[in-house]
């Protein structure tokens, strides 16, 4: 007999049950809006690549490619093999780019079964791709990254004429396109040493000496969000953005640059609430101490999930209007406030770590900033523990 509780409704820790402890909330009309204004920012022939990797930068990378193509992106950028299989099996059809290196043949072999293409950073996988495509009997199609300045992937950039003729003359290899990663973008211009306006004078040395070589670079692009909120020159055949698609701008000086809305709440419900004398100790190691006969709220929702444990005492949350701080050290799964002055916090109440309230905004710049890190790692860091909800959902 079966004794398991099957039935409709979803289990309290299932991502459909309406009372959960903590939960990312995603608004996908913020994507949507976000990509239309990129796509319109973008130079004549542009066009935009979604860079949808680490699960849609915390997002959830399908729900985020869907609203992306909503609003005018032609194209997926993902860092791994699995992440754009998640995509096509999802439906997606456009293309999509691995940006990471794939090194194994059976990988290869996956991209091209799922008609994935790889980036290719030197002949060694190029050879790969050619035997598996002669194999397969249909040509596989490649893009070649160059190094001009990250000193990460790519081929170095003196290569690059080199490299893209001895790949055109591959039989079965396509090559569809020629990039390079800035890796100064987000500084403002005069703070750079004018090592961005480098990367885009040798990527130009590259495309100049194909043309002269009547050589097709194919899809040339180079921007991440900082190179394509800060200059039209670099937008080329493409741009690949991801920050500035999930509403946040990479730099404080790009700000102006697009109007951007942020798509990430992140939300989690107050599970006790206590009272306590003056002089209590609070959490790990006591770091803080109540200065009051103070009414403390546990939250659900610890470093865990993804909330950086160097923020313990430097926080607020939002709660109706409220900015309520956060107390003592935040543990694994639970952080604690101060609900002094917020009495209408109860048990059951939602608070808002991370989005906007009313007039008051939270955004993972705030947090980046106060914990030595970068909004793009806030954003990835929360865990699959939290389930992804559309705005709204609670
Ligand atoms: C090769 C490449 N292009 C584009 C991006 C998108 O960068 P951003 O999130 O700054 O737009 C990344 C992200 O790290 C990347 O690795």
């Amino acid at each position: 007999m079966n004794t398991l509780p099957l039935g409709p409704q979803p289990e309290p820790h299932e991502a459909g049950y309406s009372r959960q402890r903590a939960w990312v909330e995603v608004d996908a009309a913020a994507i949507t809006r976000n990509a239309a204004t990129l796509v319109e920012g973008l130079a004549p022939g542009s066009s935009l690549m979604a860079v949808v990797k680490a699960d849609g930068y915390g997002h959830g990378a399908v729900p985020v490619a869907q609203a992306a193509l909503a609003g005018g992106a032609s194209c997926f950028g993902v860092a791994t093999l699995a992440e754009g299989v998640q995509l096509r099996r999802a439906g997606i059809q456009a293309p999509v780019l691995v940006l990471g290196n794939l090194i194994h043949a059976e990988e290869l072999r996956s991209c091209l079964r799922w008609q994935l293409m790889p980036t290719l950073s030197g002949m060694r996988e190029a050879l790969l791709c050619q035997n598996l495509a002669a194999a397969a009997g249909r040509p596989m199609a490649v893009h070649l990254k160059l190094d001009t300045g990250m000193a990460r992937l790519g081929v170095d950039w003196h290569e690059g004429p080199r490299l893209v003729a001895a790949i055109r003359d591959l039989a079965d290899v396509e090559l569809a396109g020629v990039y390079s990663h800035l890796a100064c973008a987000d500084a403002p211009p005069d703070d750079d040493n004018g090592f961005t306006a480098q990367q885009l004078q040798r990527f130009e040395s590259v495309l100049d000496s194909l043309r002269q070589q009547q050589l097709s670079a194919g899809c040339r692009h180079l921007a991440n969000s900082a190179g394509t909120l800060r200059s039209r020159a670099v937008h080329y055949d493409m741009v690949r953005v991801g920050l500035a698609l999930y509403g946040h701008s990479p730099a404080p000086h790009l700000r102006a640059a697009a109007a951007l809305q942020p798509a990430m709440q992140l939300r989690a419900r107050v599970s006790l609430i206590r009272t306590v004398e003056a002089g209590v100790g609070v959490s790990y190691g006591h770091r803080f101490r109540t200065s009051r006969r103070s009414r403390l709220a546990v939250v659900g929702i610890g470093y865990a999930d993804g909330v950086p444990r160097q923020l313990s005492g430097q926080i607020t949350v939002l709660h109706r209007g409220r900015a309520v701080p956060q107390v003592g050290a935040i543990t694994m799964d639970q952080l604690i406030l101060d609900a002094s002055d917020a009495p209408e916090l109860e048990v059951g109440s939602v608070v808002t770590l991370l989005g906007q309230e009313g007039d008051l905004q939270i955004s993972p710049d705030d947090w980046s900033r106060r914990c030595g890190t970068i909004p793009w790692e806030i954003l990835c860091g929360f865990k699959h523990r939290l389930p992804r909800l559309p705005l709204g959902a609670h």
